[in-house]
């Protein structure tokens, strides 16, 4: 293994750097879309309980086994391991979860490349350059290629640079400037008349909707989704923070700041909805309210269209703000197999990024080509189905396997009472039993759908 890892160079470089990982297209167009979908605050309200119940403890499996044993989830995994059979367990779950990382980020590269082919139409448009318009509107397969290239060449040069020139620095540069583009928006949105009905169906739960199995299970994929749990993401970036970090409060943190954003992205999406039909745009699809694309890409849009030459301002905003949030989500995800090339190969980062991201992108010009196919098939099966199950066995190795004065050792660092914190009073239990058990009666719940 090589000794020369990466490191996040202070706190706030590493809870951008993993806010970023977490904030993604999954909180400003999949969570508003999945409360449209779910009977709205019915959504929010489970999807609050799930993320700070289930998610956040087991964000905290993966960041304290990321930062012990500072390496990729193959080999962490076997390093706590306590026998052969845990051993070999873990290695297999390990590279399985890296294989999951891999195709989210085949077909998360296609999104982010439509993403980026409305944001340069609206560009073009506010620039007077309209010829290009259509094309780079309409779902067409050159274009989806040629932007999901350019968006994977994004990626690849990030990841590239490293840990600290490459991920740090753009987090950096790129979180701030997304929340300031999310908070205009909203004000603006907010301001439209419309604006309250579209509020008052994201605030006020339907509580008969609550207990439905489906937006249960919808909502714990959300979560973990969301924080890019499940696939071995935040226990490399785990494995970059400082010995001195106190694991609990900034895991905490980040939690906080990925339900905080999906919180503002739908106070921002569903109030435009409203305001959109108070303009006369159809929100609704087979008798639901939209969501997915002609959410994003029809329905917003024409809201915009409708103001003028402000309202191409913001368009442009908005898809910059997506573009944004999606590449500090992708580079992290690239991060999770070229970490394991890095450390079990003598190859150096710059080539492992590129054949590796290069490998990646050849499945997403796949699933390009056999959209219909393929890419609902590795959604569901990466995102319902593996990043829970991955994650029940990340819970199962930080609380059964993984020997517990090592890892209250490793907590200690940044921490020294921990002992007698609130935190370990709860957490060391909660993931051994609730966590694994919940999530896993969830999931099979959800074979019974
Ligand atoms: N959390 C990202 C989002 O919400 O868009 C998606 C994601 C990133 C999933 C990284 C998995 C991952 F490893």
């Amino acid at each position: 293994m090589r000794n020369h890892r990466g490191q996040f160079s202070s706190r706030l470089g590493f809870v951008l750097a993993a806010a970023g990982s977490a904030v993604g297209l999954g909180n400003i167009w999949g969570f508003p879309t999945q409360v449209a979908g779910n009977g709205g605050a019915a959504f929010l309200v489970i999807y609050l309980i799930l993320a700070f119940c289930l998610a956040y403890p087991a964000l905290m499996a993966e960041l304290t086994i990321g930062r012990h044993t500072r390496a990729n989830i193959v080999i962490a995994l076997q390093a706590i391991a306590s026998n052969g059979f845990t051993r070999s367990f873990g290695k297999y779950t390990g590279l399985y979860g890296v294989l999951v990382a891999s195709l989210i980020l085949s077909f998360y590269t296609l999104v982010a490349g439509w993403v980026l082919a409305h944001f340069t139409a609206h560009l073009c448009k506010l620039l007077g350059v309209s010829g290009i318009v259509p094309w780079l509107t309409s779902d067409n397969l050159s274009r989806n290629l040629i932007f999901a290239f350019g968006f994977s060449l994004m990626t690849i040069g990030v990841i590239s640079a490293g840990v600290h020139r490459g991920i740090e620095v753009w987090s950096d540069r790129l979180m701030p400037a997304l929340l300031v583009l999310l908070v205009l928006l909203i004000a603006y949105v907010l301001s439209q008349e419309g604006a309250m009905e579209g509020l008052r169906l994201y605030l006020v739960p339907d509580f008969s909707r609550i207990t439905d199995s489906r937006l249960i299970l919808s909502a714990l994929g959300q979560a973990f989704f969301s924080l890019s749990l499940g696939v071995g993401t935040m226990l490399i970036y785990g494995s970059y923070i400082r010995a001195q970090d106190n694991l609990p409060a900034i895991g905490a943190l980040v939690t906080l700041v990925d339900t905080g954003i999906a919180f503002l992205a739908g106070l921002l999406v569903i109030p435009a909805m409203f305001v959109a039909q108070k303009l006369g745009v159809d929100i609704y699809q087979n008798g639901q309210l939209a969501g997915g694309p002609a959410l994003i890409f029809n329905i917003l849009p024409e809201l915009f269209d409708s103001i003028g030459f402000g309202g191409q301002v913001i368009a442009t905003a908005f898809f910059a703000l997506l573009t944004i949030a999606a590449l500090t989500s992708s580079i992290s995800m690239l991060e999770v197999p070229v970490s394991l090339a890095l450390e079990t190969t003598t190859m150096a980062r710059r080539s492992a990024s590129w054949l590796i991201g290069l490998v990646i992108f050849s499945f997403t010009v796949l699933i390009t080509i056999y959209f219909d196919r393929l890419f609902g098939l590795i959604v569901t099966l990466t995102t319902t189905y593996s990043e829970p199950l991955v994650g029940i066995v990340l819970c199962l190795y930080a609380g059964w396997v993984w020997n517990r004065n090592s890892l209250l050792n490793t907590l200690r660092q940044g921490n020294p009472a921990i002992e007698n914190s609130f935190f370990w009073k709860i957490w060391p239990v909660y993931v051994r039993y609730f966590c694994p058990f919940l999530i896993f009666a969830a999931f099979v719940q959800s074979l019974n759908l």
